[in-house]
């Protein structure tokens, strides 16, 4: 049984306005792909909505699918009718943001579609257009490379008449060494100041907030290490399967898509030191430290602190749905994983022999993110009904999505004659707290773009950081051969082997199905 305490400012806080942006004309590669209907263009509405977008910004989709720019337009409104969250396109807001869409059809992979399109974006300055320009890389990471090339030989990436940016989509290469390439690439044509490596994690307020929660209160720092802390865990569960990004997921699988980015970001965030200032290169300076203190496994270590999984045909909240490999484009014997779970270690003096216990999976029985710190055991059991009866150790909960907010578990006296204790929780949720939604990390991540800010975006020092940690495993992987696939049901909490990786030390995962909760009390 746990009891909640709430936690509310004294005052119902509204969020303010944004800061308009700088005009410029955005120039998307992979326009009709899955990403820019689901995430770019829905974000780039929110913040004409929201009064983040200058009036002047121009949207051009490229793709190689053949369409006037009346088709183009035809397809965004269809999208944005039938999304989750449904736009009214008879809105005169919509109607305005039409307006600013065009189509230029091109194969990203052709020399000659980049002076087709230096000529157009000529021709719209020439006619007082925004002299600024941002490339959006929203394809496939193997077309990262030509479209780079592409814009340093057209002259694009130089820009005489106002600023040209880049943002490159994650998964950033497939290990260390084509990041390292792509890299080269890409600092080839454009100057690292105008190059911003998309995490949207980093644009999530939550994930922000672990930064304010840790260095804006002083009672954590005493206790945040080795000393206090018994192991950290860190979930990002999924309910969706891969959708209709077969191919995609196909060549990428779990690792890359969410450890090496998303989840790394979040252990580096929750487990760094505090930075000088809150500046961009003070910030990423810190991150890079600490993963340069994550030492890259040896085969061995690989076999015994990571697991991965691959979902079999089950039910999710109710509804069956086909495992992994029947999926549409998935092949019959497939041994992407589309789960992964990580037991990995800090050689510093804040954290040594502290696990951080990193999750991640399709298919799993709820869709919620967060981060557990686990706290050491009260060294005496003295209120406790029987000797061996422990208290669960305290925890503090970073929930990242879904029902934002944190949690504190902690011990209080049970109602009654006797001194004994029970496990209550304290509670801050964001969205009693906070009146309005925050905008959607793509929504904040392209005002940072479009103001130049790359505070929270990823450096390329980083970047191969994140990637010297993972390619082991990936190497390992390769070599060894994938446990007999499927290993976990869709709708459940992932595969045997994962409760296993923590049972060794006698801990165990957060249900992932249950609600956040803290402190409960043994009977
Ligand atoms: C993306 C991955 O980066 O993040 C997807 O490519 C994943 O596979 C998604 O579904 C999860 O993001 P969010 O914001 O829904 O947690």
């Amino acid at each position: 049984m746990t009891a909640t305490v709430k936690g509310r400012p004294s005052e119902a806080i509204v969020r303010p306005p944004l800061c308009e942006a700088d005009a410029c004309t955005l120039i998307i590669f992979g326009a009709t792909g899955d990403l820019t209907r689901r995430k770019l263009l829905p974000a780039l509405y929110e913040l004409q909505c929201v009064g983040g977008m200058n009036s002047r910004c121009e949207i051009i989709g490229t793709g190689r699918t053949a369409l006037s720019e009346a088709q183009f337009r035809s397809r965004v409104r269809e999208a944005f009718a039938e999304a989750k969250d449904a736009v009214d396109t008879n809105d005169a807001r919509w109607k305005g943001f039409e307006q600013r869409l065009s189509y230029l059809q091109g194969d990203p992979s052709n020399p000659e579609f980049y002076s087709t399109l230096a000529a157009d974006l000529e021709a719209r300055l020439q006619a007082g257009g925004n002299p600024n320009r941002l490339f959006y890389v929203a394809t496939p990471s193997s077309l990262a490379r030509p479209i780079i090339g592409g814009l340093a030989k057209a002259g694009l990436a130089k820009n005489d008449a106002g600023w040209s940016r880049l943002v490159i989509e994650k998964p950033f290469g497939r290990d260390l060494e084509s990041a390292r390439e792509l890299s080269r690439v890409v600092n080839e044509a454009f100057a690292e100041e105008a190059v911003f490596r998309i995490d949207h994690y980093l644009g999530k307020e939550t994930v922000q907030n672990i930064l304010v929660f840790r260095f804006g209160n002083t009672m954590l720092e005493p206790v945040w290490n080795r000393n206090y802390i018994d192991h950290v865990e860190i979930t990002a569960a999924e309910t969706l399967g891969v959708e209709s990004r077969a191919a995609f997921y196909e060549e990428t699988g779990a690792l890359r898509d969410m450890v090496t980015n998303h989840l790394l970001q979040l252990l580096t965030l929750t487990a760094m030191e505090p930075p000088v200032a809150l500046d961009a290169a003070a910030l990423r300076d810190q991150k890079v430290q600490l993963l340069r203190s994550m030492h890259p496994m040896t085969a061995d270590e690989v076999r015994q602190r990571t697991v991965r999984g691959q979902y079999g045909a089950g039910n999710v909240f109710g509804l069956p749905v086909p495992g992994y490999r029947d999926e549409p484009g998935v092949q019959k014997l497939s041994s992407t994983e589309t789960y992964a779970a990580v037991d990995f270690r800090i050689d510093n003096w804040r954290w040594e022999g502290v696990p951080f216990y990193v999750r991640t999976g399709k298919r799993l029985s709820l869709q919620h993110a967060e981060v557990v710190v686990h706290f050491k055991r009260t060294p005496q059991a003295l209120f406790a009904h029987a000797p061996q009866a422990h208290l669960e150790p305290n925890q503090i909960t970073l929930r990242i999505q879904p029902d934002e907010g944190i949690t504190i578990g902690f011990a209080a006296k049970r109602p009654g004659d006797e001194l004994r204790s029970i496990g209550v929780a304290a509670d801050f949720s964001y969205a009693e707290s906070f009146e309005g939604k925050p905008p959607s990390a793509y929504a904040t991540l392209l005002l940072d773009v479009m103001q130049g800010d790359h505070t929270r975006f990823t450096r390329r020092d980083e970047v191969e950081a994140e990637w010297r940690i993972i390619t082991p495993i990936l190497e390992a992987w390769a070599k060894q051969p994938p446990p007999p696939f499927p290993n976990y049901a869709a709708g459940s909490d992932g595969p045997a082997e994962a409760r296993a990786l923590l049972e060794r030390s006698g801990r165990r995962w957060r249900e992932v199905a249950s609600p956040a909760e803290g402190g409960k009390a043994v009977e």
